[in-house]
C-alpha cells in the first residue's frame, strides 16, 4: 500500500508524524510527496490541512484521512477528488483535551477568575458575590463528540447544561434542542455559552449580532470551534456594549491572530493559540492505522465525513 502524508506541518512536525505512522502501520510505503509515477500508484493520503491542489492528480486513491476533527478547510479546496471517501480525526483523547479546556473556561466565568485577574492588574481587591455551579447555565452549541465529551464533564461538576444540535433526537441527563427558534430562546436563559459547531455553509457567521442581541447582559462565551462561526466586528460591539462579558477565543478568522486585532488587547477577551485540543500524536496514529487497515481489508472506514453536509 502507498500512503501519502501531507498537510501544513513544519519539518519537525512532518517527521515526527511520519515515524509515529509508520510505526502504527508498518507495512506500507509512506511517502511526503508525489512524482507523477508515485501519484499513480498512492492507494491513501492522510493529511492534516494540506494545500488546496495538494491530492490532485492522485488517481488511484482510495481514502482522505484527515488528522483534524474538524474538516471545513480541507473540503473548501474546490480540486479534492469528489468521489473519494473522507474521513476525519476522532479520537478520545482529544475529546478529553477539549472537556477539560471547556471545564476551565466554565469555571473560570462562573467564579469570576477572569475579573480577578483584570483587578488584579490594576490592584483592586474586591471580593465579588460568589454562586453555585447549579445556579450557572452552559449551553453547548454543537452536541457531537466534543459537545458530548464536555456535557459529561460539567453535569458532573453540577451545573445546568443545554445542548443544540442540527438533526435533534436525546442525551440522557440534559435536554437537548434544534432548530433556530429554539436556539434564539437558549441564548436567551444561558449564563455561558460554549461553542463547538462544526464550520459549514450553515454554522458560518452564525455568532452574529443577532446572536449577541439574544444573550442576556453579561453571558459569557466561549469560542473553541472555528473563528468563522464569528463575526469579530459584532463581538467587538457585544464585549463593549456589556452583552458579551467575558469571551475565551481559542480559534479566529485569521490565525496567527494579527498583531494589530483588538482582541489581543481587549480587557473582556481571554485568548488561546488554537490549542483547545491539538491531536494526540500517538493514539491519533493508531486511530488512522486502524482505518488505513480497514481500507485494506475492504471493511467500513470509521468516522466518514458526509462531504454535502459539510461535517
Ligand atoms: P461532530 O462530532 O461532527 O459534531 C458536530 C455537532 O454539531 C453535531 O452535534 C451536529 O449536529 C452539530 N451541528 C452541525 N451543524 C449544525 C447546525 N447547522 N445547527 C446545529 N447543530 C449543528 O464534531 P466534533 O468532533 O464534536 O467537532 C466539532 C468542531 O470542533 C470541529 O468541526 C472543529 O471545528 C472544532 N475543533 C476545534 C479544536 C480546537 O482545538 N479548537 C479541536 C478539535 C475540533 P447533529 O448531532 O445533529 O449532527
Ligand atoms: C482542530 O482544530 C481540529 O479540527 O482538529
Amino acid at each position: 500500500m502507498d500512503i501519502l502524508l501531507c498537510g501544513s506541518f513544519d519539518d519537525d512536525e512532518r517527521d515526527a508524524w511520519r515515524a509515529a505512522l509508520q510505526e502504527a502501520f508498518p507495512d506500507a510505503r509512506w511517502h511526503l510527496s508525489a512524482t507523477p509515477e508515485i501519484a499513480a500508484r498512492i492507494d491513501a493520503a492522510v493529511v492534516a490541512n494540506p494545500l488546496p491542489g495538494s491530492l490532485q492528480g492522485l488517481t488511484n486513491l482510495r481514502l482522505i484521512q484527515s488528522l483534524w476533527a474538524g474538516v471545513d478547510r480541507l473540503l473548501a479546496d474546490p480540486s479534492l477528488p469528489a468521489d473519494v471517501p473522507v474521513t476525519r480525526m476522532v479520537d478520545p483523547a482529544m475529546n478529553a483535551a477539549m472537556a477539560e479546556t471547556a471545564l476551565w473556561a466554565t469555571l473560570s466565568l462562573h467564579r469570576d477568575f477572569f475579573a480577578y485577574a483584570r483587578q488584579q492588574h490594576t490592584g483592586t481587591w474586591r471580593p465579588l458575590a460568589q454562586r453555585r455551579a447549579d445556579e450557572i447555565q452552559v449551553t453547548l452549541l454543537g452536541m457531537g463528540q466534543m459537545g458530548r465529551a464536555c456535557a459529561g464533564r460539567l453535569l458532573a461538576l453540577g451545573y445546568r447544561v443545554e445542548g443544540w444540535n442540527l438533526h435533534g433526537g436525546s442525551i440522557e441527563g440534559m435536554p437537548l434542542h434544534s432548530g433556530m427558534a429554539a436556539l434564539w430562546a437558549l441564548l436567551g436563559r444561558s449564563d455561558i455559552v460554549i461553542n463547538l459547531l462544526p464550520l459549514t455553509v450553515q454554522t458560518t457567521d452564525l455568532l452574529n449580532q443577532r446572536f449577541f442581541d439574544a444573550l442576556r447582559p453579561g453571558t459569557g462565551l466561549v469560542n473553541l470551534a472555528r473563528g468563522a462561526h464569528v463575526v469579530e466586528a459584532d463581538l467587538l460591539r457585544a464585549l463593549d456594549n456589556g452583552q458579551v462579558g467575558q469571551a475565551v477565543l481559542d480559534v479566529f478568522r485569521s490565525e496567527p491572530l494579527p498583531a494589530d486585532h483588538p482582541f489581543w488587547h481587549h480587557p473582556k477577551v481571554m485568548l488561546l493559540p488554537h490549542v483547545a485540543a491539538a491531536t494526540d500524536l500517538r493514539s491519533a496514529a493508531r486511530i488512522v492505522a486502524q482505518n488505513l487497515q480497514a481500507l485494506r481489508d475492504d471493511r467500513p472506514l470509521a468516522h466518514r465525513v458526509q462531504r454535502t453536509r459539510g461535517y
